[in-house]
């Protein structure tokens, strides 16, 4: 059985136990303000090795490492620019991931072979002990199987990678419940790879126009944002988004519909969900609710469409590639 210990803050034991575990080239999953994420000493190539590993994750997706603090990150980059200083006095600790050029202290596995780093000081009180503790960076993705729904809760991460990882720290619900915003630095000009809790216009109003990556990586083609593969972060069930009051009919199974706002009437046996129309809030629920309703059994679930606009659009993209279909 993985060990699982519950943390209530920064000081308490379990944080140096978990620590001497990634001394010794193990694995860690540690909850964040984001997902929990998947931990390992970000040094030790055969501890990074193992995260690949443990989720089943293809050798050409780079990893994020975490460090407590910005002087934590300068060690890490060959080229600190002046937008990276910026954005982290205003928005670190806190959801926003900065990819920029790599010093040779990276290992190549952790950069995915290629020539950046993606840096994140995550804004939990026990992810940042456990990075001091650790006096490492940490490797972590986001704490499940490669491609499924990312961990909002501990027993989420037991579930998903079981006996492949070996301690959890149970710090209880993330908080944003969506992956933190990544921002390109190392490009011509500042680009989101991918949209999160901190906006575009959070952005904007620090470094001017920013771009917004909106492609989707197919198989087979070469990697500009390489962890954003068009099917990721999907449930089991079928996931389909319809228009806002349609409902459902017609359809047998066991079926599930999410209404944002209100519920339309709905035929009997179909389950009514109910989520505000609030993008913070629906992205703090989205992946637990989605776990819920996998772990009940259901084949297939129909989400209301979000509205346009800006607030909403890290729970647009989980959404999008939550419903597409699966690759060949
Ligand atoms: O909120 C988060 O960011 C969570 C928590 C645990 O910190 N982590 C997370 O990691 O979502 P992961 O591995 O599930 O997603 C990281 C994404 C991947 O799509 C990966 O391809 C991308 O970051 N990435 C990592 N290094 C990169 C790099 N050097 N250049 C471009 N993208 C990179
Ligand atoms: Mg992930």
């Amino acid at each position: 059985m993985t060990r699982l210990l519950q943390v209530t803050g920064p000081d308490d034991p379990a944080i140096l136990e978990a620590a001497a575990v990634l001394a010794r080239g193990g694995l860690v999953a540690f909850p964040t303000e984001t997902v929990y994420g998947l931990g390992a000493d970000g040094l030790n190539p055969e501890a990074v090795a193992r995260i690949y590993a443990a989720k089943g994750r293809p050798a050409t997706n780079p990893v994020i490492l975490h460090v407590a603090d910005a002087v934590g990150a300068q060690a890490l980059v060959s080229h600190w620019p002046a937008e990276a200083q910026v954005l982290v006095e205003r928005f670190w600790p806190g959801p926003l991931t900065l990819v920029l050029p790599a010093s040779d202290r990276v290992p190549s596995i952790v950069r995915a072979g290629g020539p950046s780093v993606a840096l994140r000081c995550p804004a939990h009180p026990v992810a940042l002990a456990l990075i001091r503790a650790a006096g490492r960076p940490l490797a972590a993705p986001s704490a499940n199987r490669s491609q499924h729904l990312s961990p909002t809760l501990a027993q989420h991460v037991a579930s998903s990678l079981g006996e492949a990882v070996d301690l959890i720290l149970d710090g209880g619900a993330t908080a944003a419940g969506l992956e933190s915003t990544i921002l390109d630095l190392a490009g011509d000009r500042p680009r989101i790879l991918r949209p999160g809790p901190i906006g575009p216009a959070d952005l904007t109003a620090l470094l001017g126009p920013v771009e917004l990556w909106e492609g989707a990586v197919k198989a087979g083609e070469v990697q500009a944002a390489p962890g954003m593969a068009e099917r990721h972060y999907a449930p089991r069930a079928r996931l389909e988004l319809v228009a806002p009051g349609s409902g459902v009919r017609g359809i047998s199974g066991t079926v599930a519909y999410v209404g944002l706002g209100s519920l339309p009437p709905l035929p009997e046996g179909v389950r009514g969900i109910l989520l505000p129309l609030d993008a913070e809030a629906v992205g703090t629920r989205l992946y637990a609710l989605l776990h819920e309703l996998d772990d009940a059994g259901f084949e297939r679930i129909f989400m209301e469409r979000p509205p346009e606009g800006e607030r909403w659009l890290a729970v647009r993209d989980r959404l999008r590639r939550a419903s597409a279909k699966e690759l060949p």
